[in-house]
């Protein structure tokens, strides 16, 4: 019977079959041993000499680094193995013998590893980053799911810029230009009135020209929509979800963050509410600490991580310039020079991980913002439609699941936290 490194403890004592791939091989004269990693853990095999036939001995001494085997041997509990248990092989047969395996057990430079990122992939730390992200995904689906929204596929390929001209990647559609998607978010718009409170959650890409730890060219991103619902309600939803995928990450994957050494205490407390700064406080308190800032410019990295230094919690800044921000933002009524909107920093320097504002639902001011912005208003003649038919106050968001992961996880650079990332200078592997 075939089983999982994983489910090992529910067959002590008995002869079972593992198939993986080899990490690591030794041998003492009439004793050897093996790491053998399956995908869901990895246990030592111990092969003695007397207890196996000649064809096991020889096949144990021709593995190399990244073979796949297939082990055949009894369970055994051994506290001080990795995992807790460990294998005494009866017999053992090379599937396929791997060549020199590129990546060895020393350090190697990013470059090297994300040219080998198809490689990379089975290493340790790699993994368990990769199982928070899953988790996380999980995690964004179940909140939702819970709370009632209806999931809404939002296209790839559109022909109205969702966010700003500056970072868009075109491409021929037969004949007329069609962007890659930056946001979902005019589409989860349109979806409000047929479902009430929705979200998309895919990829999304932006042509980013900058080479920074926290940005990709494409990246995934959530992003719900929800029907009568004022900036105020927008931020207490982005709280509550932040908050859970945290409590998830902790309660699902205690072992991948201590593979990560992930320090926990500067996570375990993060629940509501979050600290909220408005925009134009940000400025002054940039100002205070001798940054050089002018009210009315978008805040940038170094600022954001001047400002969360004072929280151990995600903090909110609300009500930006409407000059720093999408032309789609609702103004606010009470300062006409912003609007109604929020960046959520999370802290330890990680920075914004959610853009979220109300939508401006005012048709005539709707069509003024993107004159101004010199958008091409033919190709948002739908967008206003949702103006004309059945206008409604409404707020959404956007959270990045890698800037999210990266912060959960500890991790400084979020291209870990995407498979197969995506920059400005790589499209391999
Ligand atoms: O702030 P952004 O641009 O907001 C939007 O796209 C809105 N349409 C969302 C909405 O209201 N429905 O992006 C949202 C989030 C950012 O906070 C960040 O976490 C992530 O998307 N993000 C990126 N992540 C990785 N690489 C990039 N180049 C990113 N650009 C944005
Ligand atoms: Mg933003």
């Amino acid at each position: 019977m075939s089983v999982v490194i994983k489910d090992l403890s529910a067959h002590i004592g008995e002869s079972v079959a593992l198939e993986g791939w080899v990490e690591t091989t030794r041998s003492h004269g009439k004793v050897a041993f093996l790491i053998l990693r399956d995908g869901t853990g990895v246990v030592q095999g111990v092969v003695l000499k007397k207890a196996v036939d000649d064809a096991t001995w020889e096949a144990h001494g021709s593995l190399t680094q990244e073979s796949t085997a297939r082990v055949v041997g009894r369970v055994k509990q051994d506290d001080r193995a990795p995992g807790g248990f460990e294998v005494e092989v009866e017999s053992l047969e090379v599937m396929a013998l791997a060549e020199e395996y590129p990546i060895q057990p020393k350090e190697h430079g990013v470059d090297f590893l994300l040219d080998h990122r198809h490689l990379w992939l089975r290493s340790s730390q790699q993994r368990a980053g990769l199982k928070v992200r899953s988790e996380v995904q999980q995690a964004i689906h179940d909140f939702f799911y819970r709370r009632d929204f209806t999931r809404i596929d939002t296209p790839i390929l559109t022909g109205s810029i969702g966010e700003h001209a500056g970072t868009l990647f075109e491409t021929d559609y037969f004949g007329d230009p069609a962007y890659m998607a930056q946001t979902g978010q005019l589409y989860v718009e349109a979806a409000c009135p047929a479902f009430r409170n929705v979200y998309c959650f895919g990829p999304t890409f932006r042509a980013e020209k900058s080479k920074t730890r926290r940005h990709l060219t494409e990246f995934w991103m959530v992003e719900p929509e929800v029907a009568f619902a004022d900036s105020e309600d927008n931020m207490r939803l982005q709280e509550e979800f932040v908050s859970y995928l945290v409590e998830r990450a902790l309660e699902n994957c205690a072992e991948e963050l201590k593979v990560l050494e992930r320090d926990t205490s500067k996570i375990d407390h993060v629940k509501p509410p979050f600290p909220r700064l408005s925009y134009t406080d940000a400025v002054a308190r940039l100002t205070e600490r001798g940054h050089d800032v002018t009210w009315g410019d978008d805040l940038g990295a170094s600022d954001e991580a001047v400002l969360t230094e004072d929280y151990d919690l995600p903090l909110f800044i609300y009500n930006y310039p409407k000059e720093a921000k999408a032309f789609y933002m609702k103004e606010n009524p009470d300062d006409p020079r912003t609007v109604l909107c929020d960046d959520l920093l999370a802290p330890e320097g990680y920075g914004e991980i959610i853009g979220g504002s109300q939508r401006e639902d005012d048709l005539e001011r709707l069509r003024e913002r993107i004159r101004e912005e010199k958008l091409p208003e033919e190709a948002y003649a739908w967008y206003l439609d949702l103006r004309r038919y059945g206008s409604f106050p409404h707020s959404g968001f956007g959270l990045g699941v890698e800037r999210t992961v990266a912060w959960i996880t500890g991790r400084h650079h979020i291209r870990e936290l995407i498979p197969f990332p995506r920059l400005m200078n790589r499209l391999y592997p």
